[in-house]
């Protein structure tokens, strides 16, 4: 299976990918890595790896849709199998996730529905959460919203405060994510008409 990944920064969740592919433990081929953000870590990963790797700036586009039709025109010419959105920060307008059904997941930090979007850590200690995680779903037009195929939990301990707390569900989320690929790149899982069908049966 062909990935493409987008990030924004640190891009561990890449290097994980990247590690067991070098591993021998997924099946899946890194064609081309893109960010919003030049400065981003995970771009300097992939160019270490000997992999494509491109960013494109928001700033300048006259909208959403103008930026995600430059960028998924990059991302397009390395015939992705499957994007992934990891740690991607930039919201994806619905014009482009929809004319790309089912091909596109993203890992979000925290145990979907709570807590979409940003600074879910935080928001997980203020609800006075005792367990969090992380959660891998397909992208729709929804933020966060796409159906889910797969969560891991931790525990909320005492003491923890967001960083204490995104450390633990980080280590969770590199097997999260590697377990998901490896789904979805042997035809285990796939999305048909909104919801996750698992070996050919819906979930
Ligand atoms: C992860 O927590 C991911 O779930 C979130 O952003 C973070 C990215 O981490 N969307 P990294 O860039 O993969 O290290």
């Amino acid at each position: 299976i062909r990935l493409a990944v987008l990030a924004s920064g640190r891009g561990s969740n890449l290097q994980a990918i990247l590690d067991a592919i070098a591993a021998g433990t997924l099946a899946a081929e890194v064609v081309g890595v893109f960010s919003d953000k030049p400065g981003a870590l995970a771009l300097q990963r992939a160019r270490d790896a000997g992999i494509h790797a491109e960013a494109l700036r928001a700033r300048g586009f006259a909208s959403r849709d103008a930026f995600d039709a430059a960028l998924f025109e990059r991302v397009d010419a390395v015939h992705p199998d499957l994007i992934v959105c990891a740690g991607y920060m930039r919201i994806i307008g619905a014009a482009a996730v929809e004319a790309r059904p089912g091909r596109m997941v993203n890992i979000h930090p925290s145990l979907l529905p709570l807590f979409k979007g940003l600074h879910t850590h935080q928001s997980a200690l203020d609800a006075g959460e005792t367990e969090h995680g992380a959660s891998v779903h397909y992208v729709t037009a929804e933020l966060d919203g796409g159906p889910v195929i797969a969560q891991a939990r931790v525990p909320v301990l005492p003491g923890d405060d967001a960083d204490a707390l995104a450390a633990r569900v980080l280590s969770r989320e590199h097997p999260l994510l590697l377990e998901t690929l490896r789904w979805i790149a042997s035809g285990r899982i796939a999305l048909h008409e909104h919801s996750v069908h698992v070996d050919g049966g819906r979930l």
